[in-house]
């Protein structure tokens, strides 16, 4: 496994943050009811959607690194899909994560997302091709 290890510690290591992020606010919306009772303002809002967000980025990670090593394209293109997958789960959900404490890091996002949709695009691609 020459690109997928990484993907894969990646995924369950961030996956760790996110499901933390989802035991935070399950705490919150217990014990802070003007929290509780505000579904979309700042900060909650934006916790939720690192929260949602990250889950699938992380696993999304591991499906790829479990993938990549087998996928009939260039060793180029496996590196860049797996660097382009960790890339955009932290420059999208991880952005949306320290929104609350770094306020600009929201504008970032938007890198983050067309990285994954990028990975995405290049993950059909190279399916495509066939799996060894
Ligand atoms: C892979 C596992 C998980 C996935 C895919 C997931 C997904 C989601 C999604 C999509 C939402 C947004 C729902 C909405 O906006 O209506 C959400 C909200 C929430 N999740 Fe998770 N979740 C996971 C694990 C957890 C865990 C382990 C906890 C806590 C123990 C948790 C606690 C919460 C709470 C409290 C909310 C509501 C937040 C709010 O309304 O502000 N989640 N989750």
């Amino acid at each position: 496994m020459k690109y997928g290890k990484k993907n894969i510690v990646f995924g369950f290591g961030y996956l760790i943050f996110t499901l933390l992020l989802g035991l935070f606010l399950s705490y919150k919306l217990q014990s802070d009811q003007p929290f509780a009772k505000e579904p979309f303002a700042f900060p909650r809002v934006i916790m939720r959607a690192a929260h949602a967000h990250g889950n699938l980025e992380s696993i999304l990670s591991i499906i790829i690194g479990l993938i990549v090593d087998r996928l009939r394209v260039s060793d180029s293109l496996k590196k860049t899909i797996s660097i382009l997958a960790i890339f955009g789960a932290i420059m999208h959900s991880g952005m949306l994560y320290i929104m609350p404490v770094v306020t600009f890091s929201g504008n970032l996002a938007l890198i983050g997302a067309l990285s994954l949709i990028t990975t995405t695009v290049l993950m059909a691609y190279s399916v495509s091709k066939g799996l060894d």
